[in-house]
């Protein structure tokens, strides 16, 4: 039988797939859901739920004593956007969250962590296509470096400390589920809405700006694997590049196209075009698969065709 499972930023838009998912797999009562607010009615009646603020160290400790729980994923994060407009409050949340959670192992209150970082690692002077898993990084974002840091910090508690944390660098997740919040990347799941509203779309990144994109089902594969993968396998301790597809706005207007003829994108390209330029085209993800046995199933057609039919639903 799994041990208890937390789930801090639970009402996210991976948070709120992550944690059916592993209800599923490990019954519903065996996966704690929190967050700072209350999430889809999907979600929210789909086992117990917590109101947790994951900079307080002392709250999280409690939910973690009182369901004796045995791994945590944090998906609570300020993203990229939002964070350039809050540079602090997004410091703060992205690596407060983390020093809690990675201080709860250090001291052996929890065995297991999950932490996400992003492609947002990277910066300008990173080799754009097929970014290797070891390459200059300099991120240029808030987000970035937040996440930058974080991933150093999650190596040294696993050297230091012995602390067993795992993590990946996801790519842009497109879902139906639960909209994204303040990504530079949600505008691959804003134009499948805009597409069946309205039959047209303006998207904020350029028409050329080819970016990692993944579907979610990948994303929450990738991560219940990676976390249930012997900790011999898991050789990076900072995080795993991961990939799927990479595509431009103009190539999933196309995508959309073939089931809606009608579909007109046009582009106004805002501060966001910034971040986008400075984070890579396409990423190696040879030591996720070598070492994990990472493989993405769903590419840019088969995506547009689950986002829309689950959509029009
Ligand atoms: N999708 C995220 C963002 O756009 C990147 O991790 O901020």
């Amino acid at each position: 039988m799994h041990k208890p499972i937390l789930i801090i930023g639970a009402c996210g838009q991976i948070g709120t797939e992550l944690t059916i998912e592993l209800r599923n797999k490990y019954g519903s009562d065996k996966v704690i859901a929190s967050d700072i607010r209350e999430g889809s009615e999907a979600l929210m009646k789909s086992g117990p739920f917590e109101l947790l603020d994951a900079t307080n160290y002392a709250a999280i400790e409690d939910v973690v004593m009182h369901y004796e729980i045995d791994e945590v994923y944090l998906m609570a994060a300020m993203l990229s956007a939002t964070a350039e407009k809050f540079p602090m409050r997004a410091w703060n949340l992205n690596m407060n969250s983390l020093f809690n959670v990675l201080n709860l192992a250090k001291d052996r209150k929890i065995s297991k962590v999950f932490w996400p970082s992003s492609i947002a690692v990277f910066g300008p002077n990173t080799p754009k296509e097929n970014t290797p898993q070891n390459t200059i990084m300099e991120p240029s974002t808030v987000y970035g470096i937040s996440k930058q840091s974080g991933e150093r910090w999650c190596e040294y508690y696993f050297k230091k400390y012995g602390v067993d944390v795992r993590s990946v660098r996801y790519p842009g997740l497109i879902s139906w589920k639960t909209m994204p919040g303040g990504g530079t990347t949600d505008y691959a799941v804003e134009i499948y809405h805009k597409a069946l509203e309205k039959g047209a779309y303006e998207c904020f990144l350029a028409e050329n700006t080819k970016l990692p994109m993944m579907y979610m089902d990948d994303a929450i594969r990738a991560t219940i694997n990676l976390m249930d993968s012997p900790a011999e396998h898991i050789k990076v301790r900072s995080s795993y590049n991961l990939g799927s597809m990479s595509f431009t706005p103009k190539e999933i207007a196309k995508s959309i196209q073939k089931h809606l003829p009608g579909f007109q994108i046009s582009y106004a390209p805002d501060f966001r075009q910034e971040i986008a330029d400075s984070w890579p085209s396409s990423i190696d993800d040879r030591e996720a698969r070598e070492q994990w046995g990472w493989e993405p199933k769903f590419d840019l057609d088969q995506t547009t065709a689950e986002m829309l039919k689950n959509l029009r639903k």
